[in-house]
């Protein structure tokens, strides 16, 4: 099959989940706390870059949002954003604290719910604390617009729970084939035995624009090709040595370089993210913020 055909059947089946989206509840960011997870199957793909200075666009456009640090074995938001919280998400699974003792405000009125590092037993949490969790969220007084989670890369129980809870997905992929080849394997663990259905594709450390479009087909062609499962274009982020710098000074892109053109790369996410009639499609038992 030819590229023009490919990418046609993937707009038929594009337009028919639509269809079925629109005749359903249309619910957007204005309407509904909208639980966004962001992940990837190759580590160090930059999502939790892109979920900090996404949450800090989104903040400026008037959204509460609330970042969830998911990646609870090896989490480093608050690193990246030069926080060094007291607590973090341990505390609230112990018992010991409460979610609003533990979250912390970042840059631009972000707020963050800080993960432990290094704390083995996070690695996979138990059902119990994924009640917790799900209670303390459903708890809080003052409820975000947004809640953007970062996972850790890969297929661990984890990563599968935190997608699972989130109404949209966000897959960050770069360039490197192995960054697509693992990314394939989460979309198909997350569909085939979750019934996830709805991915959306970011491209990270792209050189063109071109580039991205390239890599976005080449994935798009396989979930098509092979799971018979179209997949959404969220958009790409260029390579950008200021935010090389900015993780080095432990500041935020968007506050340090808010003009570079990767910033603009994200704020054109953030504007498709706010698009309404996000659809939340949460399949799991212990969706948050019921
Ligand atoms: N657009 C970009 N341009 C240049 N470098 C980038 C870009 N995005 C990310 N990086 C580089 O990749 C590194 C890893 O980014 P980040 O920590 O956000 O990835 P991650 O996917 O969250 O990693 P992990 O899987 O370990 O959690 C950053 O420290 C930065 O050096
Ligand atoms: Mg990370």
């Amino acid at each position: 099959m030819d590229q023009a055909a490919i990418l046609r059947q993937i707009t038929e089946k594009k337009k028919a989940t639509t269809s079925a989206r629109a005749r359903g509840k249309v619910t957007g960011l204005k309407h509904k706390i909208c639980v966004i997870s962001v992940t990837s199957g190759k580590g160090g793909v930059g999502k939790t870059n892109i979920v900090a200075n996404l949450a800090y666009i989104l903040s400026g456009m008037k959204k509460k949002t609330l970042i969830l640090d998911a990646d609870c074995g090896l989490a480093n938001i608050d690193l990246i954003l030069g926080l060094t919280p007291e607590y973090n998400l341990y505390h609230v699974l112990k018992g010991e604290k409460t979610l609003k003792e533990t979250i912390i405000n970042g840059p631009g009125g972000i707020k963050i719910l800080p993960s432990s590092s290094g704390i083995q037993e996070m690695s996979s949490l138990t059902m119990g604390q994924k009640m917790v969790l799900r209670d303390e969220l459903n708890a809080l007084q003052s409820r975000p617009d947004v809640m953007l989670i970062d996972t850790s890369a890969g297929i661990t129980e984890n990563v599968m729970y935190f997608n699972m809870v989130a109404g949209e997905t966000i897959v960050v992929v770069t360039p490197e084939p192995t960054s697509l080849t693992d990314a394939y394997a989460l979309i198909k663990v997350l569909y085939q035995r979750h019934a996830k259905k709805r991915f959306m594709l970011l491209v990270n450390m792209v050189k063109t624009q071109n580039e991205a479009k390239e890599v976005f087909f080449r994935m798009a062609q396989a979930t098509n090709h092979f799971l018979n499962l179209a997949i959404e274009h969220l958009g790409y982020v260029f390579y950008d040595e200021n935010l090389i710098r900015a993780v080095k000074q432990q500041k935020l892109l968007a506050e340090l370089c808010p003009g570079s053109p990767s910033m603009k790369c994200l704020r054109e996410v953030a504007e498709k993210l706010c698009q309404p009639a996000q659809e939340q499609e949460n399949n799991e038992i212990i969706s948050f913020f019921n």
